[in-house]
């Protein structure tokens, strides 16, 4: 099995184990991926949530899944695209850290991401690939679990964008080890 693979899909349907959620630091619902997850888990989700007090940028917090076939939320947000110089990148590579941490904490073996901060909160999704491949690449290296990681992409474009990234950073490296 891939331990990590990039897909176009819709979130919410998938049957991983855990599915990330691009949140806010309110952890209280939005809109994009944020608002088709708490659309699609009911409103035992969003009580849930309000029972977790919120979430500071680059952390995570896990529910349950409820109606979603995922069985577990991790809830992150990520930061507001800047410009580059207020600390972005580190924020964001926390985002998928934070989700992994918790992810292996519980035992879980797949999780799912959207592509986080590069919808309403502006990343630019060509910078915000390479720093969240680097990121999974790394934890998946000095961890066992989880045992699988999808990057299930919205739309064609920023599958394309993860891909390229794909290439330039790893596929090097996945070659030299065939
Ligand atoms: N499945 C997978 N990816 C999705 C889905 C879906 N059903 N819906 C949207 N996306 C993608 C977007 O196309 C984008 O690539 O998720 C990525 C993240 O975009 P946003 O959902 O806008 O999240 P983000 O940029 O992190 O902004 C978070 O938006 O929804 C609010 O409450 C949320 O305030 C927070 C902010």
């Amino acid at each position: 099995m891939e331990r990590f693979s990039i897909l176009v899909g819709d979130i919410t349907l998938s049957d991983a184990e855990a599915i990330a959620n691009a949140a806010n630091t309110t952890l209280l619902g939005g809109s994009g991926v944020d608002g088709a997850i708490h659309r699609a888990a009911g409103p035992e989700l969003l009580e849930a949530c309000r029972r977790l007090g919120g979430c500071p940028t680059g952390e995570a917090r896990i529910t349950k899944g409820f109606r979603l076939r995922a069985g577990h939320v991790l809830h992150t947000p990520g930061p507001i695209w800047r410009g580059g110089g207020e600390g972005e990148a580190a924020l964001l590579a926390s985002c998928y850290r934070s989700c992994l941490a918790l992810a292996a904490e519980h035992g879980l073996r797949t999780v799912d991401f959207p592509s986080i901060s590069t919808g309403v909160y502006g990343y630019p999704v060509s910078l915000a690939a390479p720093v969240a491949l680097r990121a999974i690449m790394g934890f998946l290296e000095d961890n066992p679990l989880p045992e699988r990681v999808r990057m299930i992409c919205h739309t064609e474009e920023t599958a394309a964008a993860y891909r390229q990234a794909w290439n330039m950073w790893f596929a090097g490296e996945a070659s030299e080890k065939l």
